[in-house]
């Protein structure tokens, strides 16, 4: 019977813009992510707050108030370490303070040390897609220099200040989804298509400066602490076996891995140059960037898995949240919100970034979205979500059979959370359910799902449990 490693770090994962609520309590300042209606893909952003209008992330499940109960219910589903992110702008509220907002830090002391009572270990974000809007609209987000300094400054804060509690930290969310959705991941609003390349890799630069100096920061305050990146790594394959076709997929995936090429390797990758050269790209950078970059590279890559696409030569370039757009796969069936379900998919890609950098992985997200309904007797059973988790990791037990180094998995939205995609409440990844809807309504009450009962089971066998026919609630 297979196992996962003794120390294998299972957990969850969840985003405080998609949790906390308390938009504006203690001092926050408004992020990007509270500006939003119906989610960052395809939804509306004007950078106001419209009294009229309902923003799910607003009060989202109220995490901010109701931690305890949270932690207290994934503690007991078994979880070794849980991810979260530090929202910035309790902490900088508009970004550019030179002094800290205390009730933020007091918040997340707070928050850590009810994690750490369980002996579970915080994996923390120091940005998911939840920019202070000030840095957008004041400095036009990451395009400007000067969002290093402030990045740093909040970098240092939050590092010196629980150096004592997180052991693993995440540089930037899905960092490279700068292409596809630029404003939240990216923190940058494109106004110019013409110029939107040029906006793209200025940004990027200046965010690999900042990762650098996060790591470089990390090491010198918490030498034992880790600092990873964290990228959308669902992979891409060639609609076809037409070259053409296998090339541009090819080309397409390098967009993604860019950001891990430099995080990772410390420099600008070869093929960079062409696509600046081609695209009159000019990228400015300072004295002493490219040594900084080198000689901070990142521990580990922390990256999502939701699904796979498929590509044509030539086909236009879309992604969601869950990736890369793609074309039909005949192969593959999909989840009530039509993404294509790929389990061994998870298998290929740890082997492909493994075999590319030979650092260590951690599948900080994986997940299915799906909608639930309670029975007459009150429970939620949820076997398409078993089945979907159950499958992923299987073929990730087969990766880390085949060499790849895996540290962690963390299940997306242990409990529910509002979609970063579509600001829905209705798409839950959750084993522990939160009575709310799309509009707002509901208790907020708290209920397990039949995977809680699973999770666990999976979490104290080791995984043994996952080939296991008959499923405990
Ligand atoms: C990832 C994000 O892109 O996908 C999460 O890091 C997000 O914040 C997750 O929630 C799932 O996407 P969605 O749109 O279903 O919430």
């Amino acid at each position: 019977m297979k196992e996962f490693p003794k120390d294998f770090l299972w957990g969850g994962a969840i985003a405080a813009n998609q949790a906390e609520g308390a938009w504006n309590e203690d001092g926050k300042g408004p992020a990007i992510s509270d500006v939003y209606r119906n989610g960052i893909v395809g939804g509306h952003f004007d950078g106001e707050v419209h009294e009229e209008h309902f923003y799910a992330s607003h009060e989202a499940i109220d995490f901010y108030h109701r931690y305890k109960e949270d932690i207290a219910l994934l503690a007991e589903s078994g979880i070794k370490c849980f991810r979260t992110s530090i929202a910035w702008s309790r902490i900088f509220p508009n970004g550019d303070e030179e002094e800290p907002n205390e009730k933020g830090l007091q918040f997340y002391d707070d928050l850590f040390n009810e994690i750490l009572k369980y002996g579970i270990e915080p994996v923390i974000t120091i940005s998911h897609f939840e920019i202070p809007l000030n840095l957008i609209l004041k400095y036009d987000g990451w395009k400007n220099r000067q969002l290093i300094g402030f990045y740093e400054r909040y970098a240092r804060t939050i590092i010196t200040r629980y150096k004592d509690k997180v052991k693993y930290w995440m540089n930037f969310n899905e960092i490279n989804h700068f292409h596809t959705i630029p404003l939240a991941a990216g923190g940058i609003l494109i106004k110019d298509e013409e110029q939107k390349l040029q906006d793209i890799y200025q940004a990027s630069h200046h965010v690999f400066v900042a990762s650098a100096l996060a790591k470089k920061l990390c090491h010198e305050i918490s030498p034992d602490a880790k600092m990873g990146c964290m990228l959308s790594l669902s992979p891409i394959y060639p609609h076809t076996c037409n070259p053409d076709d296998i090339f541009d997929s090819y080309e397409l995936r390098r967009r993604s891995l860019f950001y891990s090429d430099v995080m990772i390797r410390g420099y600008y990758p070869s093929y960079a140059k062409r696509i600046w050269k081609e695209h009159g790209i000019s990228v400015v950078m300072e004295n002493g960037d490219l040594e900084l970059i080198k000689e901070n590279t990142v521990d580990y890559l922390g990256f999502s898995y939701y699904r796979s696409s498929t590509h044509k030569a030539g086909m236009p370039i879309l992604g969601n949240t869950g990736g890369i757009i793609g074309l039909e796969n005949p192969y593959l069936e999909k989840t009530e919100w039509g993404w294509p379900i790929d389990p061994k998919g998870l298998r290929y890609v740890c082997n492909e970034l493994y075999d590319r950098y030979q650092i260590p992985l951690f599948i900080v997200e994986n997940g299915y979205g799906g909608r639930d309904e309670i029975d007459e007797n009150g429970e939620i059973h949820d076997d398409a979500r078993i089945d979907y988790i159950r499958k992923h990791l299987i073929q990730l037990q087969e990766a880390i059979e085949d060499g790849c180094e895996v540290i962690g998995y963390t299940w997306w939205g242990p409990i529910d959370i509002v979609s970063a995609g579509t600001g829905e409440m209705e798409k839950r990844y959750g084993y522990i359910y939160v009575d709310k809807d799309n509009d707002g309504n509901g208790t907020l009450e708290r209920r397990k799902k039949k995977s809680f009962g699973w999770y666990k089971n999976v979490i104290e066998t080791d995984g043994r449990a996952l080939y296991e026919r008959n499923v405990k609630k």
